[in-house]
């Protein structure tokens, strides 16, 4: 008998709580997988008084004796990939013999990260993308230019110290005026490097494999998304995106599985909409609420710490999302963050200034930046949801809002986070 394999995704602009929701889905599964982004990443994580943000291991890592992977579509950080085990080691957290990461990953190293510096401060105020700034799209240019230098590479030190050597002085011919710190900066990273990628081995694995094994012997498997529907490559506001397939889609690609491995893909949303770098929020808050709700919501980027620009829930978005991630599930998050508010309001179209409606997500950005959305507004509940465990402890308004999110993405919503600690969750049966 088959195991089961579930996908979780991001539907709005990421931080959406997938970290909170693999957390919880974690308890019953073998293997909990990350099949793309790197350490641009940041999942949250709160277990019992503790706080854990991970930026590339997966958030399954914290239960004690899951097998945690990082497939090829990843692109690994090794500087902050054995911080980040180190950081758990640390806490008590015991990870031998449970982390593994793709032979087939491709890896970003000094020059990517440097890269992605160089090119947002040269680039003008409108072509700014706001990247994380951790090398995420040179990293995955290089890929796709068959430049790359991934996992398997580093298993040979003299290969990969030419690997490394090439792949710098390519970088530093697009980067003519870096400053003496930059440069020295560069040269130590780079030493680091090398030291680090002799660490690899044990850690190196074919995850496809693992993975595929894993379900063959009947075991569960939890494959984690970073970031989100709107900032996939190909389906999200391009060119404001990251630099992979955050969708559903890429889970195959990025584990080395076959798509009919897959089993269900929960779509995680939070109850309104936040957004982290530049591009268009068409839901977005006047200012004074934008403020309102950062604060409420602690809307503070996991990785940057920049703040989030908020907005009201986007069924728009979500109706895509379910769409073009083939959704079986919702995953509603940060319910409570809404529970002052006397009213709430949900997007159900988009406005267009000749006087038209647009319901379906358009591909053109500029004219996603001149839609004016249409709200249905719902009374609030202003009731506290926190210490609800089940949807008949939640107040009638509040469910009233969610049944209306769930017609509106024509999908069934199967959890509702109403707490940041593991426990505050409801499971909709
Ligand atoms: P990059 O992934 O660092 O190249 O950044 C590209 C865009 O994706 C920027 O708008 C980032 O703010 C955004 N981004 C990348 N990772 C995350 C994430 O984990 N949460 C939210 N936004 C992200």
């Amino acid at each position: 008998m088959s195991g089961r394999c579930t996908v979780v995704v991001g539907c709005q602009w990421g931080d959406e709580g997938k970290g909170k929701i693999v957390d919880v889905l974690a308890e019953d599964v073998e293997i909990v997988a990350r099949y793309q982004g790197g350490a641009n990443a940041g999942h949250t994580v709160h277990v019992a008084d503790e706080t854990v943000v991970l930026h590339q291991l997966p958030s399954g890592v914290l239960h004690p004796g899951k097998r945690c992977l990082l497939g090829n579509g990843v692109v690994l950080d090794l500087a902050r990939f054995f911080e980040e085990c180190e950081g758990l080691r640390a806490r008590g957290i015991d990870i031998s013999g449970r982390v593994g990461v793709s032979e087939r990953a491709h890896l970003v190293l000094p020059y990517h990260r440097l890269l992605d510096r160089v090119l947002e401060r040269s680039a003008s105020e409108k072509k700014r993308i706001g990247t994380t700034g951790r090398g995420i799209g040179p990293a995955y240019e290089s890929k796709a230019g068959r430049r790359g230098i991934r996992v398997v590479d580093a298993a040979n030190g003299a290969r990969f110290r030419e690997l490394l050597d090439a792949g710098t002085e390519r970088a530093r011919g697009s980067m003519p005026n870096l400053d003496a710190e930059e440069a020295r900066e560069l040269k130590d990273a780079l030493e680091v490097t090398v030291d680090l990628a002799e660490r690899l081995a044990e850690y190196a694995t074919d995850v496809g494999m693992e993975v595929a094994d894993a379900l063959a012997a009947g075991h569960e498997v939890l494959l984690e998304g970073a970031q989100g529907t709107a900032l996939d490559l190909d389906h999200g506001t391009y060119p404001y995106v990251t630099s992979s397939n955050t969708t559903a889609g890429g889970a195959a690609t990025g584990m080395g599985i076959g798509p009919t491995k897959i089993d269900a893909v929960v779509g995680v949303v939070k109850a309104y909409t936040t957004r982290v770098g530049n591009g268009p929020l068409p839901t977005a808050f006047p200012p004074d609420m934008d403020e309102r709700m950062r604060e409420l919501g602690g809307e503070f980027g996991a990785t940057t710490g920049r703040p989030r620009r908020c907005g009201w829930f986007d069924a728009v978005l979500a109706r895509y999302a379910a769409r073009v991630n083939g959704l079986t599930g919702l995953a509603v998050t940060k319910l409570d963050v809404l529970d002052t508010l006397p009213e709430v309001s949900i997007a159900t179209d988009y406005g267009v200034r000749d006087g038209s409606c647009m319901r379906a997500f358009p591909a053109d950005t500029s004219s996603l930046a001149m839609v004016e959305p249409r709200y249905e507004t719902l009374p609030g509940w202003e009731a506290d949801t926190s210490e609800a465990r089940s949807l008949a402890d939640l107040p009638r308004n509040a469910r009233a809002y969610l049944d209306r999110i769930e017609e509106l993405t024509e999908t069934p919503i199967q959890w509702i986070s109403v707490g940041t600690h593991r426990d505050q969750i409801v499971r909709v049966d």
